[in-house]
């Protein structure tokens, strides 16, 4: 029997294809002009990888201009377990450049990386050809996240990664220009699969959830176990202690934004899971076949929000809602300071929070809904002045859906030459 995560919306595609011209319905933009690309795993033909998570990355690109969709193209990423089959752990140890750059696309100091949390991100031009892995000149020596944040006053980038041996995490920054500035040990009990975190004004804020590495596991080695406890650390930018927060055991892949209220709380937002939800959603993108269990993967988490007082020592913990989402995003521009709206997407719709008073609303698609990436339009001065991309797939047919994020309305719709296997994260790349 076929594992969900090589059949329906997950199945792979067998190859890569140009196409030119895309045909467009409603209006697009003219103002979009750049790149949509996304990143997801696809396997090649034959191939089972054993987890949805551990398939080679490959990245599709709509090319907008002028109000056209000049072309759509696919490629994967040409690591080095893509092109020699290079194991991820061999006699010498690990090696970094042997992964699958498969989760995430950006554009930093302009360089073009697709990421994937167990190693080195790989470069990619503007084409999607890849150019190589990237190390920073050397500097770099752990794995980096696929969830980056750039601070929208300095431009600098800040991440980190994860990994198997001590140090299990280290804190990484990059300069505007691209140089690896910053190293720094952020110390954890054991290794966990740490997927993303957050950055204020003036703080890191790190999820240790447990999620923990065990190598005997094989596969996809991560066990939940409640013995490792769940907190929520909070580093100073500038250096310093982190402050540890008990909180609930649960998992989170995607937290929404942070900042650091007017008594100097920490407020955090984020699709979390409970074991309880999290369970049958790991059992299947992993391959177990139970039928008892829905094969919905974006269902399962809920809008959650923690707030953390360091005057107190205590995190305040509320569920902001009860529908499944998943892939929250916002106006990037206001990354670490407060922000009002949040966009995430359930299995079929696209669901925008209003966290001010709140409110949410819901916009239907028609067909399983990818990440929506907000792209703020030019001269905007509402943080919700702009559009939402977001590939949309119904049966054998994907378009890359444009939508008003002021009131979720359509926009433009392009189609796609043939489906887009449902993925991971995007990023719109503005002409520069
Ligand atoms: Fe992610």
């Amino acid at each position: 029997m076929t594992p969900d995560y090589l059949s329906g919306a997950l199945a792979p595609v067998p190859d890569e294809i140009d196409a030119h011209d895309l045909p467009v319905a409603g209006e697009l933009p003219e103002e979009l002009t750049g790149r949509y690309f996304r990143n997801g795993p696809n396997p090649r033909p034959g191939e089972d990888p054993g987890h949805w998570f551990a398939g080679h990355g490959m990245l599709h690109g709509v090319r907008l201009r002028d109000g056209r969709a000049e072309w759509y193209r696919n490629r994967w990423v040409r690591t080095k377990a893509f092109t020699e089959d290079a194991p991820f752990v061999g006699e010498t140890g690990v090696d970094l450049a042997a992964v699958t750059a498969n989760t995430h696309v950006i554009r930093h100091s302009g360089r073009i990386l697709a990421l994937v949390e167990s190693g080195l991100p790989y470069e990619v031009t503007p084409e999607l050809d890849t150019v190589g892995p990237v190390d920073f000149g050397g500097r770099l020596t752990t794995a980096m996240t696929a969830h980056p944040k750039q601070d929208p006053l300095t431009g600098e980038l800040h991440f980190f990664g994860y990994g198997f041996f001590p140090p299990y995490l280290t804190y990484h920054r990059l300069s505007a220009t691209g140089e690896l500035v910053e190293s720094r040990e952020i110390e954890v009990p054991g290794p966990t699969m740490t997927h993303d975190f957050a950055v204020t004004e003036h703080h890191l804020v790190w999820l240790d959830l447990p999620l923990v590495f065990r190598l005997e596991r094989g596969g996809m080695p991560y066990a939940w176990e409640d013995d490792y406890g769940a907190r929520i650390g909070v580093t100073p930018r500038a250096g310093g202690p982190t402050r540890w927060f008990e909180v609930d055991p649960c998992y989170v892949f995607h937290v929404g934004n942070a900042w650091e209220d007017a008594h100097g709380r920490i407020v955090l937002n984020a699709a979390r899971y409970t074991r309880e939800r999290f369970a049958p959603l790991w059992g299947r993108i992993g391959g177990e076949q139970d039928p008892a269990v829905p094969a919905a993967a974006s269902g399962a988490a809920v809008l959650h929000r923690w707030t953390l007082d360091p005057a107190t020592g205590v995190a305040k913990e509320e569920p902001l809602d009860d529908r499944g989402v998943e892939f929250p995003t916002f106006n990037e521009g206001l990354l670490g300071r407060e922000s009002r709206y949040l966009y995430t997407v359930a299995d079929d719709a696209v669901v925008k929070y209003d966290q001010r008073d709140g409110g949410s609303q819901v916009r239907k698609t028609g067909g399983d809904t990818g990440e929506a990436v907000f792209v703020p339009a030019a001269g905007a001065t509402g943080e919700d002045e702009g559009w939402l991309l977001s590939v949309v797939t119904a049966g054998d047919s994907s378009r890359l859906l444009v939508l008003d994020a002021r009131d979720l309305s359509d926009v433009a719709s392009v189609r796609l030459p043939r489906r887009v296997p449902a993925g991971f994260h995007g990023s719109w790349l503005e002409e520069q």
